[in-house]
């Protein structure tokens, strides 16, 4: 860890925070103890000798019986060997943690680093609305500087807001607008956030835009942390699982507020499989079978008459600007089509934000938008 890295997160971290024991779940305890094997575990209040519910041809529930691991490190690891097959240029000094979908590690940066009452985080609207709602939540302050017209940063505007700012959250590829981030412009920001600020992107849709990680910026930027999913293109939503990529010393003292078990083993059980070399495949398949979905529906819908401009997408999801008055979000939802109004920034007026779902769903969204 650099000095200024050091000095940085000495400045950001609360007191409160700093002087926080975390708290010895079952699982912790366990780490770094060797010769294990023949220990009787009597440490957590659980069921040794455990039932098997339902129907034991379905699988049976035995292997359920015990708390899962704090932090589960195999998945760590998947997720890690995940990232570096995209990037073979990770930061030595990075750590991964598996959370509770891409919300919870948010929620997490947030308490980890901003004293209620007192500190700041900054966003750039329209963007994804948990940063700023977890902030709320928390009695932290949220400074919003929307992005260009063109749904890039405004620099100058964001720099005027650093001295006060303990984390910029930014989102790349960005929902709603689905474009991504310039990168020049995120070095920029990095570049003059080195001492006042972390700045955080979020990048739970990178599958569908590769290209445009940050993750190799973190050994340069050790003040840079990244958020992923797995509920996006891997597709599994409800199992909840995310990642939090950050410097070892930003990671240390997130590590101290996460959750006794934050990651249920059936889920983790699920990730493992999703991440495996046949699962990367599996993913990566259906991601490319979703983009040719979504690049077929934004070349039929922008040729419709009431829509005015179809955005580009580095999504799974496209954003229409529609002509006239009519709420198309409205006119959807009444023909059984339930799309996403965005919040009313000005740049995005007028807009629905539409997921790309199945070949089937698309054409019934276009039919229903056809007959209008
Ligand atoms: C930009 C962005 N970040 C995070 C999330 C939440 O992801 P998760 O399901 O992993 O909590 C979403 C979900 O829509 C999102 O759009």
């Amino acid at each position: 860890m650099t000095t200024g890295q050091h000095q940085l997160i000495e400045k950001l971290v609360p007191d409160s925070i700093k002087k926080l024991i975390p708290y010895q779940s079952a699982r912790r305890i366990a780490r770094g103890m060797k010769n294990t094997e023949n220990h009787v575990w009597l440490n957590a209040n659980e069921l040794e000798v455990c039932c098997q519910y339902g129907d034991e041809k379905e699988g049976g529930n035995s292997h359920y019986n015990r708390y899962p691991d704090y932090l589960p490190t195999d998945l760590a690891f998947a997720y890690w060997d995940y990232c570096k097959q995209a990037q073979p240029v990770m930061a030595d000094s990075a750590e991964i943690m598996a959370v509770r979908g891409a919300d919870e590690a948010i929620d997490l940066l947030v308490r980890t680093f901003c004293k209620p009452g007192n500190d700041q985080i900054l966003v750039c609207p329209p963007t994804y609305g948990m940063y700023e709602f977890c902030a709320d939540s928390m009695g932290v302050k949220t400074a919003v500087v929307p992005l260009t017209a063109e749904f890039q940063l405004n620099l100058i505007d964001i720099k005027k807001q650093l001295a006060e700012t303990s984390i910029v959250f930014l989102c790349s590829p960005n929902n709603p607008t689905g474009n991504v981030l310039a990168q020049q412009d995120l070095v920029d920001l990095l570049e003059c956030t080195k001492d006042e600020a972390l700045v955080v992107v979020d990048e739970a849709y990178i599958e569908f835009a590769p290209q445009s990680t940050v993750l190799h910026l973190m050994s340069q930027y050790p003040h840079l942390v990244v958020i992923r999913t797995l509920s996006k293109a891997f597709g599994l939503a409800a199992i909840r699982i995310g990642f939090l990529i950050g410097d070892q010393s930003v990671m240390s003292y997130v590590s101290r507020l996460v959750a006794p078990y934050p990651i249920a083993d059936p889920s983790a059980e699920i990730a493992l499989k999703a991440l495996s070399p046949t699962g990367r495949q599996q993913m990566a398949q259906q991601t490319s079978e979703l983009i040719e979905i979504r690049d077929w529906f934004m070349g039929e819908v922008s040729q419709l008459p009431m829509v005015e401009k179809v955005f580009p997408s580095s999504t799974n999801f496209v954003l229409i600007r529609f002509k006239g008055s009519e709420n198309f979000y409205q006119y959807l939802l009444n023909h059984g089509v339930v799309a996403r109004s965005p919040a009313q920034e000005a740049t995005v007026k007028g807009c629905v934000r539409i997921s790309i779902g199945s070949a089937e769903s698309m054409t019934k969204t276009l039919d229903v938008l056809k007959q209008y």
